[in-house]
């Protein structure tokens, strides 16, 4: 049977009620705090702060959280899953910081949605943005969810506008906002005819729903009072006439976000904005892969891999490779083809990051991520199919625009060296060439904070010592061709060439003008800025 509003097939049940998001946001807009209060609407963990919380007995996902707090910021984008009503939802995080962004854009390929939570107080700011363009090269639908609402916020009106101007899509209230700051009582539930109202005495309370018949309804009255009902019932009205209506389809694809305002340390506006999710967010949607897409309803399961992590206990070198499920329905010790090496792989231990521990995953269907220990076979971009040679497309590595040589502070741990950046090269943390000429490493990242938790990690979980020093190289580039031109370049340009961790040829740059004289000079070259991770 064809679903009318997307004009495909009728996803089986348990594949329908599946919704798998990111949460994207400038650091301190509250994703940890939503995160919490989802996870404890989601009946995953019994109190919010668990999150965060520290010394807990049994190895839970907290602890994980702590690894990261160690290592000084959150670089891995662990996944959580947990039920919420009918729906099963599958929360991908993605580190919050920018220097993280090539990590964050992969991750975001393994998602559905995003959920952009904004500062009432601050808007749209540099990271939203950023993220959100992301999204938007991926036509990701996204809800939106005002935060802070119980401190001093921007008009209402100027909040909506902002986003609309500044990200260029279309903006539509699911609910509005009474009173601010202090004055804050909670919202009216534009979707639902209810009011919402904040319960500021527990924190972890849901909010107290009235059901309305419209906004002449007396219960409004009883519950607001006359000034604040008299702004809300004019900016509803306002609202009503120039903001466009909500059209699930144009949320679908992209061009409109709903908002919801809230404050998630108050646990407002959260469980509307997960009926939200269940409502508005997509079913798990369609994969590109070469030579054919791969639509979640196939019996036949594939996921591919896009994210590793590695030495998550640096006791054992385990390394967890995060994949997404494209199609099918999953059953542990189901053995599938790593099409990369077209090797069989049996998949015993997956581990499903059900949010208070990580469980072994009996079973998974189109739509969840799930995480399969192995030694380094899985590689960020691989695909995973019952035997049909398929490829995922579009997880892309990007030119490092940070570049420096590396070497190990005690000259013969040299391959000591390589091994654990390769590792990291593996992982996605960092692009590592090896010249062609000379000794030493030249690593790249996209931000320089990355440097400093590679250092840091070299030499906790190698015990290796390393010194970063400048490069007379800013970038590279990956050298495509046919093999006759492009041995003719790469012999002309020795001191520029290197290899990166998959042995393939790269173009060590300095200035544009090198780019540009490679161009003019070597018309059968190519060189690019991204490469498919292989
Ligand atoms: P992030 O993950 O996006 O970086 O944000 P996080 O949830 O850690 O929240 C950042 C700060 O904002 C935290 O305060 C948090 O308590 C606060 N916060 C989150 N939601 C709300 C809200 O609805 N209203 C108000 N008033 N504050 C909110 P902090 O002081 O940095 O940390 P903490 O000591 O409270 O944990």
């Amino acid at each position: 049977m064809l679903d009318a509003a997307s004009n495909r097939p009728e996803l089986p049940a348990e594949i329908a009620r599946r919704r798998t998001f990111a949460i994207i946001s400038h650091p301190d807009a509250g994703k940890t705090t939503l995160t919490e209060k989802f996870l404890l609407y989601g009946g995953a963990i019994q109190m919010a702060g668990q999150v965060r919380a520290k010394g807990e007995a049994r190895r839970t996902r907290s602890d994980y959280m702590q690894m990261e707090k160690d290592r000084g910021i959150s670089v891995s984008a662990s996944a959580m899953s947990f039920d919420y009503q009918k729906f099963r939802f599958n929360l991908v995080d993605t580190p919050g910081h920018s220097d993280f962004s090539e990590d964050t854009y992969r991750t975001l390929t393994a998602v559905d949605a995003a959920i952009m939570v904004i500062d009432g107080a601050k808007g749209v700011e540099s990271q939203t943005r950023k993220l959100f363009e992301v999204c938007r090269l991926r036509d990701l639908p996204i809800l939106t969810f005002c935060n802070k609402m119980d401190r001093e916020s921007r008009d209402t009106f100027e909040i909506i506008d902002e986003i609309q101007e500044n990200l260029a899509i279309d903006v539509t209230p699911a609910s509005w906002p009474i009173g601010v700051g202090r004055d804050f009582l909670g919202c009216y539930d534009m979707l639902n005819d209810r009011l919402e109202l904040m319960d500021r005495a527990d924190r972890n309370k849901v909010a107290e729903s009235i059901r309305l018949e419209g906004l002449d309804d007396p219960r409004l009255d009883e519950n607001i009072p006359a000034h604040l009902l008299e702004q809300l019932r004019e900016e509803v009205e306002m609202a009503r006439e120039l903001l466009p209506k909500l059209d699930p389809q144009a949320v679908l694809e992209g061009h409109m976000t709903p908002i919801w305002f809230g404050s998630a340390i108050n646990s407002f506006g959260v469980k509307e904005l997960m009926d939200g999710i269940g409502s508005y967010a997509p079913e798990p949607q369609p994969a590109r892969a070469e030579p054919r897409q791969i639509a979640p309803e196939e019996t036949k399961v594939t996921g591919f891999v896009f994210k590793v992590q590695a030495n998550m206990d640096p006791k054992h070198r385990d390394r967890v490779a995060f994949v997404r499920l494209a199609s099918g329905h999953f059953n542990r010790g189901m053995k599938l083809t790593h099409v990369r090496t077209k090797k069989p792989m049996t998949v015993s231990a997956p581990v499903l990051f059900l949010a208070s521990d990580r469980e072994l995953a009996e079973e998974a269907w189109a739509g969840d991520i799930i995480g399969i220990p192995n030694h380094g076979q899985l590689r960020i971009g691989d695909t995973l199919t019952e035997g049909e040679a398929l490829k995922v497309t579009g997880i892309p590595s990007f030119a490092p625009e940070l570049l420096q040589n590396c070497r190990a502070g005690d000259p013969m741990k040299a391959k000591h060296l390589e091994k654990a950046l390769f590792q990291f090269a593996e992982e996605g943390a960092a692009k590592v060439f090896k010249p062609a000429f000379g000794s030493g490493f030249i690593v790249g990242v996209v931000g320089a904070l990355q440097f400093e938790v590679l250092g840091s990690r070299i030499e906790m979980e190698y015990g290796l010592p390393v010194r970063f020093e400048p490069s007379q190289f800013t970038s590279a580039r990956w050298v495509h061709g046919d093999k006759l031109p492009v041995e003719k370049f790469t012999n002309a340009n020795k001191q520029h060439i290197a290899h990166d961790h998959d042995g393939d040829t790269v173009y060590l740059t300095r200035l544009q003008w090198d780019i540009d004289r490679v161009e003019r000079d070597y018309p059968d070259v190519t060189l690019s800025a991204t490469k498919e991770m292989l």
